[in-house]
């Protein structure tokens, strides 16, 4: 089996507000790109490593690779504008031997090579599988701000949390069908590659990942990660 991993890194990380590319922000003693990086390298199944950068961290990102003997990177491809423009170019670089194909953001340091192999495993039972996990808060949809009176934002429900899931990445997909759902609903904007295999209506598996999997979006993030990374070095 061929899994081919595109690996995100192309986005301005505009809400982290770092004068340092976020997949190159440090976190501990290394960069953040290093951690997937290092867990994706060494999963047997995967094959190739395909690596979305833009403009101004390309260099630097290669830089680091090099730096911290990262191997299986097989090609480096410019991103988009959006995620999708990424995980699009991505797939265009990826394998014609590819039969399965990871996704993952490298936004997330913390995947870890068990639920890796899991997302893998699930995914060739059914075509699609994810990592996520059952949500903790209680989630309540809004009006929209355009539609608010007065600036008050108003409560239209409350959403049951029972079935409600946080979705990570990886996730993983079958080749063909990940490249009909492009070729289909790629220009659809959404937030997650397998909203566009549900749109073909793919069944996609759920896994169980992990609370720590966490993304870094803003600067508390970091301050989380921070605290899990040492914590991951006492056990
Ligand atoms: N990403 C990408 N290409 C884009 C946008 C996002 O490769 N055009 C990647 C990011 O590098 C990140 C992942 O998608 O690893 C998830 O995106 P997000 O957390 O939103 O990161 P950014 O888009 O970089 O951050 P922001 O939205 O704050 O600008
Ligand atoms: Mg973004």
């Amino acid at each position: 089996m061929f899994v081919s991993a595109i690996v995100l890194a192309a986005g301005k990380g505009a809400r982290l507000k770092s004068s340092i590319s976020k997949p190159l922000v440090k976190l501990g003693s290394l960069p953040l790109i290093i951690y997937s990086l290092k867990c994706l390298m060494i999963c047997p199944l995967i094959k190739e490593i395909i690596l979305a950068v833009n403009s101004s961290n390309v260099l630097d990102i290669k830089k680091s690779i090099r730096k911290y003997k990262i191997s299986g990177i097989r090609k480096i491809v410019l991103g988009g504008l959006i995620r999708q423009d990424s995980v699009y170019n991505g797939l265009n670089a990826i394998d014609k031997r590819a039969d399965f194909v990871l996704i993952h953001d490298s936004a997330r340091p913390f995947i870890d090579k068990k639920q890796v192999s899991l997302a893998i495993n699930e995914a060739k039972k059914c075509g699609a599988a994810i990592v996520g996990v059952p949500v903790k808060a209680t989630i309540k949809e809004v009006h929209s701000l355009q539609s608010t009176v007065h600036g008050m934002l108003l409560v239209k429900k409350t959403l049951n949390r029972e079935n409600l899931w946080e979705i990570h990445t990886p996730q993983v997909f079958k080749k063909d069908l990940l490249l009909e759902a492009y070729k289909r609903f790629g220009n659809t904007p959404v937030s997650d590659d397998a909203a566009l295999l549900e749109k073909l209506g793919c069944k996609v598996r759920v896994v169980f990942g992990s609370y720590s999997n966490i993304k870094i979006t803003t600067p508390e993030d970091l301050v989380l990660a921070e605290a899990i990374l040492k914590v991951a070095r006492r056990e």
